[in-house]
């Protein structure tokens, strides 16, 4: 999808959201607006009073997590091995888990990712779960896919340094390693893609349905009041018209400051990495554009936006109402889609961290 077209398209729905939004408690058939509609846009509530609307939109715009996912369990195994082992950085201090790691939400929770030789990154290190349904990889889409995204880090100075025919040699001096890539990857045993091929085998396996999904699915009560209250605010004001889809988020590339600018607001200097999809088209359109991110563990992966520069959930929401959509929210409104959000997080699967070493 184009980034202008989903503008307007975003517009449109903000419009159709603050229309619906205003007539709550009136009297609809009286509203000279209203008479004008289409009849299939109006919906008497006391047809269905357990599900509102805005709920049953939420339904359609978002899509559940399937419950199990298939994938080679060796390779998985393998992978979540390389996943953990520092012999991909130069110096044998950072693994891929040391910036994403499993227990604290696929994230380091620091502002910006810290590499090699204490190098302070540009930006900040979005989870792993559920990686796999990103439409592209990275804030600015510059991987088409987790194995084309695995190569990355790798390689870059100021993440682990190293390069990848130097890691298959450190790799090559492990006969468990040398053993485990010729059983499975009989083609070509241990090479770059193969290396790169576990890890994202292993990634695919990181997929963690949550409350939300059991709702989505049907289940009204697999939220409590103030998370579908939350859930019907985050529809209601518009925030499915860019996080939307399985991932809620990792499907368009959207302005930061669609409405307002984020940038002035902030009030530091910008970056090389605020100019976002820019850096990769370098399109003066694509200025300040990124990858919708997934909302998905959102509550594990603070601090947020893409500079780390909302130290709470609650923050975060305030200025994605302000920015993105023009709306001051109140803070109950804020609260209750935080809350929300914090259904969005899944149980760890138990495969997924390292079982301790004997
Ligand atoms: C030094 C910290 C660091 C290390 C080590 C690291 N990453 Fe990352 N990772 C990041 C940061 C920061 C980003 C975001 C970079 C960007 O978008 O420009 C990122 C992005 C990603 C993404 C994209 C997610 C998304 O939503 O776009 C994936 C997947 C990922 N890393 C997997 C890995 C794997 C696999 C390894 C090991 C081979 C690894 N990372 C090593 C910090 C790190
Ligand atoms: C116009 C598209 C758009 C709308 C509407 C929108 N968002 Fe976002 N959202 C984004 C983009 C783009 C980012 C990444 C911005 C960045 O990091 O600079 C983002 C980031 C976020 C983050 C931080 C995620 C992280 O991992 O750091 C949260 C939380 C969030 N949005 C919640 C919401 C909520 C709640 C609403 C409704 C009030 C909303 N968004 C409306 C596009 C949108």
């Amino acid at each position: 999808m184009r980034p202008q077209s989903t503008l307007h398209m975003v517009g449109a729905l903000v419009a159709v959201t603050l229309g619906t939004f205003s007539l709550v408690g009136c009297h609809r058939s009286r509203d000279p607006d209203r008479a004008r509609a289409p009849a299939t846009e109006y919906r008497e509530p006391s047809t269905q009073p357990e599900t509102p609307a805005e709920l049953r939109r939420l339904r359609a715009s978002l899509q559940a997590l399937p419950e199990h996912v298939e994938f080679d369990q060796r390779k998985m195994e393998l992978g979540r091995q390389l996943f953990h082992d520092t012999a991909l950085s130069i110096d044998n201090t950072l693994s891929c888990a040391s910036c994403h790691d499993i227990n604290r939400g696929g994230t380091d929770r620091r502002v910006s990712s810290l590499g090699v030789h204490g190098q302070v990154g540009p930006i900040n290190s979005p989870t792993v779960f559920n990686s796999r349904y990103n439409f592209v990889q990275f804030w600015d889409g510059r991987a088409a896919d987790l194995r084309a995204q695995a190569a990355g880090p790798v390689a870059n100075p100021g993440e682990m340094g190293n390069t990848w025919p130097n890691v298959v040699a450190t790799l090559a001096r492990s006969p468990e390693y040398v053993a485990a890539f010729r059983d499975l990857y009989p083609g070509g045993g241990l090479t770059d893609v193969n290396i790169r091929d576990a890890i994202a085998v292993y990634e695919e396996a990181l997929v963690t349905p949550a409350p939300v999904d059991r709702f989505l699915r049907g289940d009204d009560l697999a939220l409590n009041d103030e998370q579908r209250e939350g859930a019907r605010l985050f529809e209601s004001v518009g925030c499915t018209a860019c996080h939307s889809g399985i991932n809620i988020g990792g499907g368009s590339f959207q302005k930061m400051g669609a409405v307002r600018d984020y940038f002035a607001l902030r009030g530091t200097p910008l970056t090389t990495a605020d100019a976002g999809r820019f850096n990769v088209t370098h399109r003066d359109a694509d200025q300040h554009f990124f990858k919708v991110p997934t909302l998905r563990h959102v509550a594990e992966t603070g601090p947020w936006f893409h500079d780390g520069h909302a130290t709470t959930l609650e923050d975060a929401v305030r200025t994605m109402g302000a920015v993105q959509l023009g709306r001051d929210l109140e803070a109950p409104q804020v609260q209750r889609i935080a809350a929300f959000l914090r259904a969005l997080t899944g149980p760890i699967p138990a495969y997924a961290t390292l079982p301790p070493s004997t």
